[in-house]
């Protein structure tokens, strides 16, 4: 044991407060010597019914509870935000700094030698690990994992054929009936979306940054292993706290890296990219947007899974799950930084190779040289603009197109299926103020569903900008988290129909084709668009959030403010 546990400046005091602290908690029946320096492990529960995806946290904590008892330890589960990232309005990602502040407070404000954060559907795992960095205690990550695949009339399908089915309904490929069926089917059991969205992006994440015992992101959440997992997530914290392994510990630089060239290895979310800053900022790791684009650049597609290839977390489970895939990136990653388990990423990346290189495929032969994310510049985003070119039309990538620009979400539903539009495949689709203080809170509307009359046509992709984001189950020639946004007073608000964009992803270039003289004119004529948030927490999210670019955080939750309470009012 590494110094005095943390809990027992509450559990080990003398007299009142003392009594206080222990009386309360024996109400649940807790016998005295669980108070005699125990490492008290909390567990960070996210289940919400509301959150379909972590509904099945309740039973996955009691696994946890196992592991930490069976190692000396004494668990205590307690709530936080959830947020599902299907119900919430008008889009979760408006409360993913909400639950970091809920996360942190919670995590300070009580007597907790290290926590298991319980992380499943898209914003539960970035919120919890931005909040838990600001502590920086020991912290361990169990995922929920991932649902069963979906069938629908004998094809497996998942969450980025929503997206198909939408508009093959839009198109008439489609009946009301067909889309029922499919509705039936696609959420067979327990578990996050069953593709490389952004919750198996984040699943992954935690996996490559060290934070999670291997093979964490693919277990199915019905699958037996995946409790196991939690057990010996819980019996492993208590191991890190008497080892003193804080996340500062693990999370170097080095780290981070690995993160980012593994997510380009699956084909993870471009969300994986807004959030990694947002924790890389609380964690005090310098990253760049940049960084992205340059580690990625020599790292193919690996996984073959939907939405960028055709299988599921399913199959990537049973192809032997990230450590698969660590192992057939190993001679790329920084193989010394330190895990968890308390081995390093290297020894980690030894134990498993694949077992179905069709899903998960080596280096020598990759499933897709595109990979990755690129970052975009140009005079259309002069901080920064993202694109996932394995999700992307190879024949899009180098295109001039005239601009069809929708001002907002509500000009984009009243107008995208107007026949009377003047768009073809050939134009540039623009959807401005839908990002950070734009809509509030950055939606997932960046690849925005295109004209029906070119979807009749068969026409598939075109080429969609934005300062809002994409959910991770979605694909196209998309660019997204365009920065400084609309709202911000960016190029972007400057954009009218008819101008002339150009995109360059070999050269990372975004560029509206008009002159400087032009643009500053426009820049003098400008407005910011108004709203009616004068309170409350989307009042302090508005004039707080930063860009895409830098994560979304709010400005002051960026660093830690460590795991000392100043004061004690007992
Ligand atoms: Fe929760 Fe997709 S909706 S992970």
């Amino acid at each position: 044991m590494q110094g005095e546990l943390r809990s027992q400046q509450w559990f080990g005091k003398e007299g009142k407060d003392g009594f206080i602290y222990r009386a309360w908690m024996k109400n649940q029946g807790i016998p005295a010597d669980e108070f005699k320096g125990k490492p008290v492990i909390g567990i960070c529960n996210t289940w919400s019914e509301l959150t379909p995806c972590n509904a099945h946290f309740r039973e996955l904590a009691e696994s946890v509870k196992k592991g930490i008892l069976q190692a000396g330890g004494f668990p205590v589960e307690f709530p936080v935000m959830s947020t599902g990232e299907t119900l919430m309005k008008p889009t979760a990602m408006l409360f993913r700094n909400l639950v970091s502040m809920d996360v942190e407070e919670s995590i300070r404000a009580n007597p907790l030698d290290g926590v298991v954060l319980l992380c499943g559907c898209d914003k539960t795992t970035p919120s919890l690990l931005m909040g838990a960095c600001s502590v920086d205690i020991p912290t361990i990550i169990v995922s929920g994992g991932p649902m069963l695949t979906g069938k629908y009339r004998g094809k497996n399908i998942a969450t980025s054929d929503v997206w198909r089915f939408t508009d093959e309904l839009r198109a008439g490929s489609m009946t009301e009936e067909d889309l029922n069926v499919a509705e039936a089917g696609m959420c067979r059991s327990q578990g996050h979306c069953a593709v490389m969205g952004t919750a198996s992006s984040m699943a992954c994440m935690v996996e490559a940054l060290g934070l999670s015992l291997p093979g964490n992101a693919a277990i199915p959440a019905v699958d037996s292993n995946r409790k196991v997992l939690a057990q010996l997530s819980g019996r492993r914290i208590v191991d890190m706290v008497h080892k003193n392994m804080k996340l500062s510990t693990l999370l170097t630089r080095e780290a981070f890296e690995n993160a980012i060239m593994a997510n380009a290895a699956v084909g993870g979310s471009t969300n994986f990219v807004i959030h990694l800053m947002a924790i890389a900022g609380r964690i005090g790791v310098p990253l760049d947007i940049q960084d992205f684009d340059r580690l990625s650049a020599n790292i193919p597609l690996l996984v073959n899974l939907q939405p960028s290839g055709k299988y599921f977390m399913e199959d990537m489970y049973y192809a032997g799950g990230l450590p698969a895939v660590m192992n057939a990136l190993r001679a790329h990653l920084h193989k010394d930084t330190l895990t968890v388990n308390g081995r390093t990423v290297g020894e980690n990346a030894l134990l498993d190779a694949t077992l179905n290189p069709d899903v998960i495929s080596s280096m020598e032969k990759p499933f897709n040289e595109l990979s990755g994310i690129v970052v975009l510049k140009g005079n259309l985003c002069e901080s920064g603009a993202i694109l996932k070119p394995s999700a992307a039309s190879k024949s899009l990538l180098q295109h001039t197109g005239r601009a069809i620009v929708f001002e907002n979400i509500e000009d984009y539903k009243l107008r995208i299926d107007d026949p009377a539009l003047d768009v073809d495949e050939t134009c540039v689709l623009v959807l401005k103020n839908v990002g950070p203080k734009g809509y509030p809170g950055m939606p997932e509307v960046g690849n925005m569903s295109l004209p029906k009359k070119l979807l009749e046509k068969g026409i598939t992709d075109m080429i969609r900008i934005s300062d809002g984001r994409m959910s991770g189950t979605g694909f196209g020639t998309v660019v997204l988290h365009v920065a400084p946004e609309a709202a911000a007073g960016g190029t972007l608000a400057l954009v009218r129909e008819g101008d002339m964009i150009t995109l360059n992803v070999a050269d990372r270039r975004l560029d509206v084709l008009l002159d400087a003289v032009e643009l500053a004119n426009r820049k003098a004529a400008w407005t910011p668009p108004s709203h009616d948030y004068k309170r409350g927490y989307v009042h302090l999210y508005i004039n707080n959030v930063e860009e895409a670019s830098q994560g979304a955080d709010f400005g002051f939750l960026k660093g830690s403010s460590g795991s000392e309470v100043a004061r004690d009012s007992h």
